[in-house]
Formats: C-alpha cells, structure tokens, sequence
C-alpha cells in the first residue's frame, strides 16, 4: 500500500500520480489534500510519514510546489527516509543505497512526464541489500 499526500501546490501532480498507480493496479492510501484550496504542507507530510512509520503503508509520495517543505516535515518523523528527486537516477540510487521509504515530489519544478518517470523508478528499484548501504542507514539513526 502506497500513501500519498501533497498540499495545494501539489494537488494536480497528486491527483496525476493516482491515475499512473491506477493503471499499474497498485494500490494507494490518499492522505489528502482533497482541493487545491491553500493548505498547510506540514500536515500532509507528516500524515503520509506517520503512515508509513507505522507499517501501515509500505512506501510513500509526498508532493508540494518545491517538494522541499514537506520532505523536510517528513524526515522529521522517526524511521523515515525521504528523498527530494527531480530526476530518474537520484531516484534509483536513493533506494539502492538510502532505502528511501518516501519520494518527495515538487510539482512546480517537474513535468508531469519526468513526475511519473521517477515515480515508476522509486517503486522498482530494490534495495541493494549491501552491507554499507545497511551500515550507513543505521547511523542515520543513532
Ligand atoms: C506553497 O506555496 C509552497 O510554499 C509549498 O508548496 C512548498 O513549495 C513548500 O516547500
């Protein structure tokens, strides 16, 4: 189960990267914004990070204009690695080597195409399972 969230500046390219998981018959949690009124990014964040913190989704997609804001909010909660991508090999080395557990996404910066590119990448990449990678990770932490 995939959570997915973005504020205002977000809310097209969520709505976008439903459709993209649609039709790849994987399966979503949205976790808001539901318009594209303005709204607060902190709260999206946290509730896609919250979510995938707690093993109730596998892996996340977090979108505001920058991508920035929320991905900063997203990493603030503990056992989440989020990753700020803007193209397709930030996103596969981020799960071979960081075990990224939420894509961040700037809606205002990205393409729709490249959007869903990189997304498709975040979810086929394995991890890499490699003893420094894991040893890494794990300072991240302490
Ligand atoms: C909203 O205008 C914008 O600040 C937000 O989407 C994001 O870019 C923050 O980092």
């Amino acid at each position: 189960m995939i959570a997915i969230g973005s504020d205002h500046g977000g809310f097209e390219l969520k709505e976008a990267v439903k459709k993209h998981l649609e039709t790849r018959d994987l399966e979503y949690k949205d976790f808001g914004t539901y318009s594209p009124a303005s709204c607060d990014y902190p709260v999206y964040g946290r509730a896609v990070a919250k979510a995938v913190a707690s093993g109730d989704c596998d892996r996340g997609i977090i979108i505001c204009g920058t991508g920035i804001g929320i991905s900063i909010t997203a990493n603030k909660v503990k056992g989440i690695r989020a990753a700020l991508c803007s193209d397709c090999f930030s996103a596969q080395a981020t799960r071979e080597h960081n075990d990224a557990n939420i894509l961040a996404l700037g809606a205002r910066v990205l393409g729709e195409g490249l959007a869903l590119k990189i997304v498709d990448t975040f979810l086929d990449t394995p991890f890499s399972g490699d003893e420094r990678h894991k040893r890494r990770i794990s300072m991240i932490e302490e």
